[in-house]
């Protein structure tokens, strides 16, 4: 099973920015904790960060055929990218919203998010454990997808042997 997690804009500086929001942890010391309870549980993840837009659009299309499920940050796009949105629900993929501080206690304008509604699940305001509870999540997900799919398979058996 495959995990990609994305990681919008300025989430790079996460270590240097508005430590008192989004605390003292780097991006790369939150990737290295979850890929060690990927590894943990046979996981295979991958990491992107960007930037622009476009280029996170580029890599949830990339996702298609490829990974399982979805972690996505999308930061400040989370209040403003139909593209971003409408990539998530071209691609189909079990995904999880996360969000290091709770948008809905902050200026208005973080209030909504147009990713939310494409998204499985949303969590926020757990700063970085709620990348852990999103990689718990998606695996909760993703089991009860293949239990889904296995019990479709021998029903469809029984019917074609009837
Ligand atoms: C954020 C919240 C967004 O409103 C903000 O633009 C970010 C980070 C968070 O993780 O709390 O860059 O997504």
């Amino acid at each position: 099973m495959k995990i990609v997690v994305i990681q919008g804009p300025n989430l790079n500086m996460l270590g240097i920015r508005e430590k008192n929001i989004y605390g003292p942890m780097k991006l790369e010391d939150i990737h290295a904790q979850m890929k060690g309870f990927a590894d943990q549980n046979k996981l295979e993840i991958e990491f992107f960060q960007s930037n622009l837009e476009g280029e996170i659009v580029d890599r949830i299309q990339e996702c298609l055929g490829d990974a399982d499920g979805i972690i996505i940050n999308p930061a400040a796009y989370t209040h403003t990218s139909i593209a971003i949105r409408d990539a998530l629900s071209a691609v189909q993929i079990p995904t999880i919203e996360v969000h290091l501080s709770n948008i809905h206690q902050r200026e208005e304008f973080r209030h909504k998010s147009l990713i939310a509604p494409v998204c499985a699940g949303q969590i926020m305001g757990m700063g970085p454990f709620g990348y852990h509870l999103a990689m718990i999540g998606i695996m909760q997900l993703l089991s009860e997808v293949s239990a889904f799919k296995q019990a479709r398979q021998a029903q469809k058996k029984t019917q074609e042997q009837a």
